[in-house]
């Protein structure tokens, strides 16, 4: 089965924890471009949703679901969105679409995290994919040499700008072996906006090629 075909059957598995009249909050990527759709065919059962950025917000739009915003709605009893890593624990890497800024935001407000992967996300130590880190243009150098100093390989991300008008450093070679720790060490370096690690607020639910998954 190919990574569309189990997307798409992620996607679906998620429409079971959709509530009726609830506010969904949908996160951002191909795999939750399988789930919008879906919900469209729910959209007069739901409230609304809170998306995790402007091209989610157009494609909800475009399904016929109200759009919300999260000043308005309060906490969220579900995130559904999509992730670059996954490991057994259900820590993750996340960023890859340069939405992570905003995902983190929702994953933090919502009660229950729904996260859809395919069999090429898992892995059981994170960091084979490049860690995205959202940085305030005028720090970006600064964050790169803190970066090099922890051993990681930054990459200006060319030609993104994200929602909230910062930019992408995508750091490669690192192995995540303690993932909550080096969030909260990245978390503090100055000029850092979001760190793409998803590891202090992790997924709840992990849907796998429709598969759920048990933690590890
Ligand atoms: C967006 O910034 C990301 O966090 C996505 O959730 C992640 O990159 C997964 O994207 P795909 O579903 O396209 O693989």
């Amino acid at each position: 089965m190919d990574a569309t075909q189990q997307k798409k059957l992620s996607a679906q598995a998620a429409m079971k924890f959709v509530e009726h009249g609830s506010v969904v909050g949908v996160g951002t990527g191909s795999t939750v471009n399988e789930f919008i759709p879906l919900l469209g065919t729910r959209k007069h059962d739901i409230d609304g949703a809170v998306a995790s950025s402007e091209a989610s917000a157009a494609l909800l739009k475009q399904h016929g679901i109200r759009v919300l915003e999260l000043n308005n709605t309060g906490d969220l009893p579900l995130y559904v969105d999509g992730a670059d890593e996954c490991d057994p624990h259900f820590r993750l890497i996340k960023g890859g679409g340069a939405a992570l800024t905003r995902e983190k935001i929702i994953a933090a407000a919502s009660k229950k995290f729904v996260c859809l992967i395919d069999h090429s996300k898992r892995v059981d130590v994170l960091g084979n994919f490049p860690l995205p880190i959202e940085v305030v243009p005028m720090a970006r150098s600064y964050v790169a040499r803190q970066l090099v100093a922890r051993g990681g390989h930054p990459v200006w991300r060319p030609n993104v700008v994200t929602d909230n008008g910062n930019v992408i450093l995508d750091v490669h070679g690192l192995r995540i072996v303690h993932p909550e720790e080096t969030e909260r060490d990245l978390n503090q370096i100055p000029g850092i906006v979001t760190v793409g690690l998803f590891a202090l607020r992790r997924a709840d639910v992990v849907v796998c090629a429709g598969e759920t998954l048990e933690r590890a």
